[in-house]
Parts: C-alpha cells; structure tokens; sequence
C-alpha cells in the first residue's frame, strides 16, 4: 500500500487556489492539510515524498474526445490505446474518453466488444468511452440501455458525413427521446453534412484539390444550422445535448442564445480552432493536408468569439478531437483531392501545455478555469466526478504537479504521438507537468514515462447528473 506525500506546492481546483500538501494512499487521496504540518504526526512515514514546492497540484487533465485506432477515411488513426494514452500522460492528461463505433448494421454491442479489445491491457491511463451509432432503430434503441448499464453513457451521432457515420433527424429525435429516458448524454456532430457533399462535389469538378477546399466546402453556417438543429431536437425531446467539437461564430451563438433560454446545451472546442486558422489549411505544397480536420479550422478571427465563450462559460470543456493521421502514406490518400485527406489531427499530448500558455499565461482565463475547462467540467458531464475532476479527499489520485514557468518547444520530435508531425511544431510554451499521477502512481516524471502499459483501466461512468 504504497503512501506518498506530495508537500510544498499549491493545489489549484475549479473553485480553489492555496497552498498544501496532499496525502495519497491506495491510489486515494486521503488527506490535505496544512503546508508542512505534519497530518499523521511526526512518525508519518512516506514511501515517496515528492517536493512540488514553486508548483500547483492539479486534477490530472480529462480529454472526454480521442480517436485511438479508429477507422477512418480509408485508414486507421495512428495512435492506439498505447501510443496516445502514453502521449497523453506525457501532456498531463490522466483520463480519456474514447469513441467506439458501431459500424452500420452491427449491434452496439459489437463495436462496445471491440473497442474493449483494442484498448485492454495497453492503456497507460484510465479510459472510458462514448458510442457512435450510426443506426438508430427499434433493436439499436433497446439496446443502449445495456451499453449505459456498462458505464458507457454516452452516445454521439453525426450529422455529417453522408452514407457513412450520418444520420438523419427521426434518428437524432429518438436517440435523444432513449437517452433522456435512460440518463445518457447525446453529444453531436452538428454540421450539416448533405449541403456539404454538394458542394465538395462542385469544387472537385472546377479541378480545385487543395487542403483549403476542406474548409471553402464546410461554411460556418452548416455549423450553426447543424448546432440549431441539434439544441431545437434535443428541447423537443426534452434532453440535454453536449455539442462536440464546436469551432465558429455562428455555432457559438446558437449555444449562448439556447443557453440564454436555461436549455441544457453543452459545447466544447479544441485547441487547433484556439489556435490555429484556415491560413494553415492554405500551406503550399500540401503542407495543408496536417491542418484537415473537421469541423475545419475557421478565420483567426473567430478565435477570441470562442476565448470569450470558454471564458462566459457558453463552452464548458476543451476537448482535443485527437485523431492523428500521418503526412507521409496517409494525409497523402489525399494529394490529389482534398476530399480523400483523412480527416483529424493530433493534440492528445499539447492540450495543457497550450491551454496553460495561451490561456493562463496569455490573461484569458484564470488558472481555476483552466482546471474547470480541461479537466473538472468534462468530469462533471460526463459522470466521471467526483472520482476524477477535482483534488479531494476520497478522489483518485490522478494529479499533476504542474511547473507553470518551465519553457520548452513543441516538436514531433520530442513529443510522444505516433505521428510525423506536430500542427505546432516550433512554438514555444510556457509551463508542463513535472510528474503526472495515476491513481497514486508516478507515470511521468520530468519527462520520464515510468508507468506500464495495461496500468489504465476502463471506467464505468456515471449517468448524467447536471
Ligand atoms: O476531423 C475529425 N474531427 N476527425 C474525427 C472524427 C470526428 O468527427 O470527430
Ligand atoms: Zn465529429
Ligand atoms: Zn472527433
């Protein structure tokens, strides 16, 4: 039974910034006190004590959107539950939620079945997962109520993508209706993706290939229309909905006008629209290809309307949508029609370090938000709180002793992604985990992987309690 102390550091929640040291015991933490006062008496004795003095104590980072070993677009994301949990640990992620898949006219019990053999025994960090269904039907309905009894309590449907993972709005409604009866979470792709199949079509016919036609084809108002449609099903039904990966002005203010209204929508961006803009889609020589995910990468300008809405708290939670595709032999697919690119990016590893600088440092946010929107929040919606998402007695020790001063340059070729790239290779951060726990135990210490492959475990979730 392994005791550690962490001592001398400050421990940031949501709410709370002060100074303490936490007591961890069993993979538990059981104790915060006083700095240097000694809970458990004099003789207290520690297996490991590590000084965390100049530092903050932080919830481990809870990324609830990852694509690990997914098929897609005619490949395969390259990082499996290996490779990217590890990436995530070494960013200072503890926990993340996956999506499994139902392929069409597969029971959800399958794709549920197979998402578990491609993640047991390789995680380096707990993990749970959401379930795509991309069939809506009497059996598949009946059947979401095992997957929610197995903690999987979340399902996300696409708007997008015709004749693949799309589908249409009677599907949305009853999905919704069962998820509301059963306390499951809708979380929607919500970008109109019929419109946008057209208009790919025109653009290939013109003899216009390029990565910027990704994003010329998918307007910001298939968003907002899609994001619209999804909170107006989601009244109708008389559910919440948690829109994924928002990323444009117009989808935003559908979220704050029905939020304004006391509806339940919930949204989350990702860093790359934080960060990065169409201008990176219009890279020559196919250097735009890194760039193509979906929805895509908006003007720059759109990004303070979402820093304003992460900070109004009309975005509760910065997800990474992590689904890396590398350059060389699969980006590629797509060198002569931008609608073969594979659509995803990677940045299970970067969210913290870019978030911390560009929204902590920057003065955008406070550090309390920051462990709001990267960790607690999503703990809270998707029914992983108060087991992981805060620093208290009683939660896993999922922890991160954070350096907020500590400088370093994001490269591919020190960051741990299965990859060939970085979206941010040569920009510089401020601040990184020195050591990263995983319910107790030390997985990453100043830039060390020390955990195990298998050590992360599949969580049951709970129902959605908002
Ligand atoms: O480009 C993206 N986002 N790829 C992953 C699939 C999705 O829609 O989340
Ligand atoms: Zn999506
Ligand atoms: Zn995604």
């Amino acid at each position: 039974m392994a005791r550690t102390l962490i001592k001398g550091g400050t421990v940031v929640t949501a709410v709370d910034t002060y100074a303490a040291d936490v007591a961890i015991e069993n993979g538990k933490i059981t104790a915060i006190f006083g700095p240097g006062s000694g809970a458990f008496g004099k003789d207290a004795t520690w297996d490991r004590e590590i000084d965390a003095t100049g530092k903050f104590i932080m919830p481990g980072g809870i990324d609830v959107h990852t694509h690990l070993d997914m098929p897609f677009g005619g490949t395969t994301s390259s990082d499996d539950f290996e490779t990217g949990t590890r990436a995530a640990a070494h960013g200072g992620t503890t926990c993340l939620v996956d999506f499994a898949i139902q392929a069409k006219g597969e029971a959800l019990r399958t794709g549920v079945d197979g998402w578990h053999a491609k993640a047991e025994g390789k995680a380096a960090i707990d993990y749970g997962f959401h379930l795509i269904m991309t069939d809506v039907n009497d059996a598949t309905c009946k059947e979401m109520a095992e997957v929610v009894s197995e903690g999987i309590t979340s399902f996300k449907l696409f708007m997008a993508y015709p004749g693949v993972l799309h589908v249409d709005d009677g599907q949305i409604f009853r999905a919704m209706q069962r998820a509301g009866e059963l306390g499951a979470l809708i979380c929607m792709h919500a970008e109109n993706g019929i419109p946008i199949d057209i208009l790919v079509q025109q653009a290939l016919d013109k003899g216009h290939t390029a990565p910027v036609y990704h994003a010329l084809t998918r307007p910001q108002i298939a968003e907002a229309e899609g994001t619209f449609r999804a909170i107006c099903l989601a009244e109708m039904a008389g559910t919440p909905v948690y829109i994924v990966h928002l990323s444009a002005e117009r989808a935003l203010e559908q979220v704050v006008e029905a939020r304004d209204r006391g509806l339940p929508a919930y949204a989350e961006t990702c860093p790359q629209y934080l960060f990065l803009s169409q201008d990176d889609l219009a890279r020559p020589d196919f250097e735009g290809a890194k760039y193509v995910c979906t929805p895509p990468l908006r003007p720059a300008s759109m990004q303070e309307d979402l820093w304003r809405g992460l900070k109004m708290n009309d975005l509760q939670v910065v997800a990474t949508d992590h689904c890396p595709f590398c350059q060389k032999g699969q980006k590629e697919l797509g060198k002569d029609n931008f609608a073969k690119i594979p659509n995803g990016m990677p940045g299970v590893e970067t969210r913290m370090h870019l978030l911390w600088d560009g929204g902590v440092r920057a003065g955008r946010i406070s550090m309390n938000r920051f462990v709001e929107i990267t960790s607690t929040a999503p703990a809270k919606i998707f029914g992983l709180y108060p087991h992981k998402g805060t620093v208290a007695v009683g939660a896993d020790a999922d922890l991160v002793v954070w350096d907020g001063e500590k400088r370093h340059t994001l490269s591919e070729k020190t960051l741990h992604m299965r990859v060939d790239y970085s979206p941010y290779e040569g920009r510089e951060v401020v601040g990184a985990p020195s050591h990263v726990l995983s319910r107790g135990n030390v997985i990453v210490e100043n830039g060390n992987y020390l955990g195990k492959k298998g050590d992360g475990r599949f969580i049951k979730r709970g129902t959605f309690g908002l």
